[in-house]
């Protein structure tokens, strides 16, 4: 646990506009001083749409260059004709270094399969991207005893095949379906359980060594009172935040959180 630097990122999901985002980057940024360097590693994750006015906010902001700047997808293929459609390479042009991989809403409310993901975390990769690969299972799921096996799946299929060396490039985000924007939180024991089991299922996959290094954020109605118990956790490597990312505030504390862990 000790050498993995937890990582608490923003998932903005479809909100805000140029200004409201510009803002709560240069607060989020902002906010970073103080501290110390390397205790914890920070994203956002904008609308493809403000990318560019989030990337100029963090250049002009001080602590802006430890803000890692992402977008919420990416597609397949590297360009040609697939309307609406984002690639890795037009990520990077406008300052991404990370992209999120399979989110719950991509999956469940989208429409998107393990196979799609696979593919779009080969080509987030392959392009030069981290990427944050989000699983979890659904209520029902979960109801019926399958959380370990749903999780195990979802990793399963999105790494067969990735190369040993993009892997760590690769964060995993366990976001249990019926916590995420529910005000409904895994317990920080069930959360440890969870995320102990999908590293076990990292080692099965890509080795002891890959599945030490390997970042789990924990994600999920995650909010400043309740993070430091869940990063407290010794498989639990910081969060994806989502609603309580908005408020540059609480996601600082929540930021601090994770630095409190490596503390
Ligand atoms: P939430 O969302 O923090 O609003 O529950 C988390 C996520 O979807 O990444």
């Amino acid at each position: 646990m000790a050498d993995r630097v937890p990582y608490v990122a923003g998932n903005w999901k479809m909100n805000g506009d140029r200004a409201s985002a510009a803002k709560l980057a240069r607060e989020v940024a902002q906010g970073l001083a103080g501290l110390a360097e390397g205790s914890v590693e920070v994203g956002v994750f904008p609308p493809f749409v403000h990318l560019q006015t989030v990337a100029a906010a963090l250049s002009g902001a001080a602590g802006g260059t430890r803000v890692r700047l992402g977008g919420q997808d990416v597609y397949t293929q590297a360009s040609g004709a697939f309307t609406g459609e984002v690639s890795a390479a037009m990520l990077r042009d406008v300052g991404c270094v990370s992209v999120l991989i399979g989110h719950s809403e991509r999956r469940h409310v989208i429409g998107e399969s393990d196979e799609l993901i696979a593919a779009k975390l080969k080509a987030a990769l392959a392009g030069g991207l981290s990427a944050v690969l989000c699983v979890g299972e659904t209520l029902e799921e979960r109801r019926a005893g399958r959380t370990d096996e749903v999780n195990e799946r979802q990793v399963r299929s999105a790494l067969a095949g990735v190369p040993a060396e993009s892997l760590e490039r690769v964060t995993i985000a366990y976001e249990p379906v019926w916590a995420i924007g529910t005000g409904v939180t895994a317990s920080p024991a069930d959360a440890q359980d969870a995320h102990a089991k999908i590293r076990a299922v990292v080692r099965a996959v890509a080795g002891a060594e890959r599945a030490r290094a390997m970042r789990i954020q924990y994600g999920g109605s995650v909010k400043a009172d309740n993070a430091r118990e869940l990063f407290a956790q010794p498989d639990i490597d910081g969060g994806l935040i989502g609603g309580a990312s908005l408020k540059a505030g609480e996601f600082l504390e929540i930021v601090r959180a994770g630095a409190a862990r490596s503390a």
